[in-house]
């Protein structure tokens, strides 16, 4: 079978500024109407392209970039600007777990990954063990519809798959926010 795997020699993609206007992180941010987070999660960070927006967001805060690649993470060591270097901390994971304590997050979020999980369900579960109790994990990824951009139909999950696996996981107050045009976009709490 086929991986479903981003392909790291596609990292370029990633930085398209065309993504800034279908995904906006400003937008995003605003949506999640968080209080003075401090420790932000970004599972399946990339090449950081939310890592850092958001990062700027917060006062004092700290944004683990985790992601499974070397290659990804080497970019970013590379490529970060110098000013979020404080801020954004690239960090190798492993498919399901992340090398950080419990309790520790404010927000943990997956862009675009969702399709690529071999497991979800261990995913999530490693999503509740970093969050602090009443915080917000977030998923977005690709709506499973045709579109020009994305990756194939076939691997793509619906709103209800996101939905069921945070349910599963435990999170509870599940919602949907229909601001993307392209993503489903649904937020969970830790309760
Ligand atoms: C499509 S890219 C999205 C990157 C970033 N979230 C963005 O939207 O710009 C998916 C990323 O997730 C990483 N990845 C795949 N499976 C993962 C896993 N189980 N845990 C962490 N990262 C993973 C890939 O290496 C790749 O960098």
């Amino acid at each position: 079978m086929e991986s479903k795997k981003f392909d790291p020699a596609k990292l370029v993609k990633l930085n398209d500024p065309k993504r800034f206007t279908i995904m906006s992180p400003d937008l995003i941010w605003d949506t999640l109407h968080l209080s003075d987070p401090q420790v932000i999660v970004d599972i399946g960070a990339g090449t950081g392209f939310f890592s850092v927006p958001f990062s700027e967001k917060m006062k004092n805060g700290k944004v683990y970039a985790c992601d499974i690649s070397d290659v990804m993470l080497d970019w970013m060591k590379e490529n970060l600007p110098a000013d979020v270097k404080e801020s954004v901390v690239p960090l190798k994971m492993e498919e399901t777990k992340v090398p950080l304590p419990d309790d520790i997050a404010d927000l943990v979020y997956m862009i675009n990954l969702h399709h690529e999980l071999d497991s979800a369900k261990d995913i999530i579960a490693e999503c509740q063990r970093l969050l602090k109790k009443g915080d917000t994990l977030m998923i977005i990824d690709w709506k499973k519809e045709e579109m020009e951009d994305g990756p194939p139909l076939s691997i793509r999950v619906t709103e209800e798959d996101i939905r069921s696996d945070m349910h599963a996981g435990g999170f509870t107050k599940i919602i949907a926010h229909p601001v993307l045009p392209y993503h489903h976009f649904v937020v969970g709490e830790k309760s």
